[in-house]
């Protein structure tokens, strides 16, 4: 599978990780940067993986920043995008089981590489549910919609 995968600075180091266990796997990994330890802005590379996703250039995105907050609420601004914060390993079997979560967002000065092996692998083979959980997903769509439309007011 292609995979979207970005940083800042702050996530730099478990990003090339995640870049080796990608592979391992037998995935593909797209690399939208940062590529160097100097201070960036996050948004600048949250958006450019999120974007890819939301577009259908790849299937899946990760985003590693040092909390994981920051590329949540960028990867979340995008159409179609089910951006999931994960640092824990019940919390990526989740965000695949009932809220097929297409990005996974990690911090990258909360876990370290062992932990975020096992939450990739967790995340990439754990299948949707569907049944009850596509009423909601579609809830979701539709208050995105109504969002891009300026009818969000209750
Ligand atoms: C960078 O210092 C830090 O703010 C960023 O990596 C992230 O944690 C933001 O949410």
């Amino acid at each position: 599978m292609q995979i979207a995968i970005g940083s800042d600075h702050a996530g730099l180091e478990l990003k090339t990780e995640v870049i080796s266990i990608l592979n391992d796997l037998g995935h593909e990994p797209v690399d939208f940067g940062t590529d160097s330890p100097a201070s960036v802005d996050y948004p600048d590379f949250g958006e450019k993986a999120a974007s890819a996703v939301s577009t259908g250039k790849t299937e899946r995105g990760i985003l590693i920043c040092g909390t994981g907050q920051g590329m949540s609420m960028v990867a979340n601004k995008f159409r179609g995008i089910r951006a999931a914060l994960c640092n824990d390993l019940f919390s990526a079997k989740m965000s695949r089981m009932h809220n097929d979560a297409n990005m996974l967002i990690m911090g990258g000065r909360i876990i370290g590489k062992d932990l975020a092996k096992e939450i990739v692998k967790t995340w990439l083979s754990t299948p949707f549910d569907g049944g009850r959980h596509c009423n909601r997903l579609d809830k979701i769509n539709a208050i995105e919609t109504k969002n891009m439309k300026g009818e969000s007011q209750l």
